[in-house]
């Protein structure tokens, strides 16, 4: 029984309780929201399950999809950009994008995750991968970098801050453009790799390896390339 899953069920089911003779009995009882019999009390008919699955996924994924740029549509993006973003998955990890300017890197960050939302949106996934879907968050280095810098000391760590490290799929764009003493970047792409690939991130920059490395460290650098890279630079301009 999969609908008992859902959020909803689970608050009804709490708030009214089952007893535990109720449900050894299966006494036909009706459905939370229709007059349809259903064999524990406290659930949903299948149609009425349907439907506030449906409900439940757009609800989850408008948010997500609200807090998402619009890619520019008549942006170049180069071959190699546009093959990762219409192909990486949850379980590649984390996805490095390094570019000089205008290569496509933002775009093409921005379509992979409209691909995944568009993905959630017309497939039959589980509410997990739905929640994870609409968990995708998308910032610039600079936004994530003010954040900070324009948070008090001593208080908790600012909303944007723990927007980045809490994202189930992080896009970080523009990774270098912050200024030097704004922020601790690294600090959240180290906290996210500690989750153990359960909190991949996409970066993108137009800074080389070795630009990474002496600015964000190199065990920084390599934690933030152990999933895909995709390095324009060695490969040298479209
Ligand atoms: N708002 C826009 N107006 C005009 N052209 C755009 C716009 N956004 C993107 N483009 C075009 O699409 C191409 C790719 O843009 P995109 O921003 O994805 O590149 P980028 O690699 O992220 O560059 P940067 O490092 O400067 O951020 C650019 O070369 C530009 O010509
Ligand atoms: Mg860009
Ligand atoms: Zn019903």
């Amino acid at each position: 029984m999969t609908f008992g899953n859902f959020t909803g069920a689970n608050t009804i089911l709490g708030a009214i309780g089952t007893g535990g003779l109720e449900q050894s009995f299966a006494v036909p009882t009706r459905c939370v929201t229709c007059d349809a019999e259903v064999r524990t009390r406290g659930t949903y008919c299948p149609p009425c399950a349907e439907r506030e699955s449906k409900s439940l996924r757009e609800l989850y994924l408008e948010r997500a999809s609200a807090t998402l740029p619009e890619p520019y549509p008549k942006a170049t993006v180069h071959p190699a950009l546009r093959a990762v973003a219409a192909d990486w998955k949850r379980a590649h990890g984390n996805l490095v994008l390094l570019g000089a300017s205008g290569t496509g890197k933002t775009t093409a960050m921005i379509l992979l995750a409209w691909r995944i939302l568009h993905l959630a949106q017309t497939r039959d996934i589980g509410v997990d991968d739905v929640r994870w879907a609409a968990g995708i968050r998308f910032m610039t280095a600079a936004e994530l970098g003010k954040a900070r810098i324009e948070h008090a000391l001593g208080k908790s760590p600012p909303p944007l801050v723990r927007t980045a490290e809490r994202a189930t799929l992080l896009l970080l764009d523009n990774l270098g453009a912050e200024k030097r003493d704004d922020t601790d970047i690294a600090e959240v792409l180290n906290e996210r790799y500690a989750a153990c690939g359960k909190l991949p991130t996409v970066v993108s920059t137009e800074l080389t390896r070795a630009k990474l490395e002496q600015r964000y460290g190199v065990a920084t650098t390599r934690r933030m390339m152990t999933g895909r890279v995709v390095d324009l630079h060695s490969e040298g301009a479209p």
